[in-house]
């Protein structure tokens, strides 16, 4: 057999700072989730990983950029479920989603909540559901633009109560929740790692959550299918990818730091504290990472052509 050297930079790898991509503007549930292991994964590497938002059109632009990116293994991509969703909803992708990637590892699944601006009127979900149906042409919800995982969560929304809604598009729910605190816009599904502190503090209401079960965080607040959606569930699954071409050493490397982060008890308080929990030593590898992108391209193609959603 022929055995392939490591090229000689994988053998000092990391030499110097690495950079990490979140396709997403800072403050936002991608953004929370990569600073965390970020700093953790640092300390495994013995170099810097600096986190680098590049937001806009639902994650695409920040993917395509580490696409093309040197597969030296000092640029990866922190991605979530829109990855996958994106491989679909995107009819002239700028990069091919299972070609132009080598993978890391899982990170993180997290539930959403349905959430409004503070002075919402509906009482309770079900009324949520009757109020937005009845002011479907006045009702606003804000998403991270077409692909983001808030998107998704709108769209399976929209499909379950069969009323389509005037939609925000933000570069992440960073900035849309500052408009959604503001009252300048009136709901949004986004992830328990940005809502969490703004349910606690009643800033926002929280309707229902798209977890199977309910979440310890918030115990009186109703699963959407409790609440009459009966096959709305999503968990945003992230996780870190390098360019293709990137050697398997290197991502092994990475994959090791992360579960090195995945492990420590301060990440696990943090995610636990924001509704959601690491990834286990299993799911944060490589062959993990590719069979769930895999498995959740042909999950959620027939849906979205179902939707009948795309980006132009
Ligand atoms: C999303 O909806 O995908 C999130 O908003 C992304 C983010 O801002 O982190």
């Amino acid at each position: 057999a022929i055995i392939l050297a490591a090229p000689a930079f994988a053998q000092d790898y990391p030499d110097r700072q690495i950079s990490m991509v979140v396709p997403f503007a800072a403050g936002g549930p991608t953004d929370t989730v990569a600073r965390l292991v970020a700093e953790r994964m640092s300390e495994d590497l013995g170099q810097q990983i600096i986190v680098e938002n590049v937001g806009g059109a639902g994650g695409t632009l920040g993917a395509g950029q580490v696409a093309k990116a040197d597969p030296d293994g000092y640029t990866l991509l922190l991605h979530h479920i829109g990855m996958a969703t994106a491989d679909t909803l995107y009819r002239n992708l700028a990069y091919d989603t299972l070609e132009a990637f080598e993978y890391v590892g899982l990170v993180t699944d997290v539930p959403m909540v349905i959430v409004s601006r503070q002075d919402f009127e509906p009482a309770d979900f079900p009324a949520f559901i009757e109020y937005v149906k009845a002011n479907a042409d006045t009702v606003t919800m804000a998403n991270a633009g077409i692909g983001a995982a808030s998107h998704l969560c709108g769209m399976l929304f929209m499909s379950a109560i069969d009323t389509s809604l005037v939609t925000v598009p933000y570069k992440g729910t960073g900035p849309a929740m500052t408009d959604l605190l503001g009252g300048q816009v009136d709901i949004m599904c986004d992830q328990t790692t940005n809502t969490t502190q703004q349910i606690k503090g009643g800033t926002i209401k929280a309707y229902a959550v798209t977890s199977g079960e309910r979440l310890d965080i918030f115990p009186d607040v109703p699963t959407a299918q409790e609440g009459g959606l009966p096959d709305f569930e999503v968990g945003i699954w992230h996780g870190i990818y390098s360019p293709k071409g990137t050697p398997a050493e290197i991502n092994e490397r990475l994959s090791k730091a992360l579960q090195f982060a995945l492990a420590d008890e301060g990440v696990a308080k943090a995610m636990a504290d924001l509704g959601t929990a690491p990834s286990s030593a299993e799911e944060a590898t490589p062959a993990a990472l590719k069979e769930k992108l895999e498995s959740e391209i042909a999950r959620w193609k027939p849906v979205i052509e179902a939707a009948g959603v795309y980006a132009d």
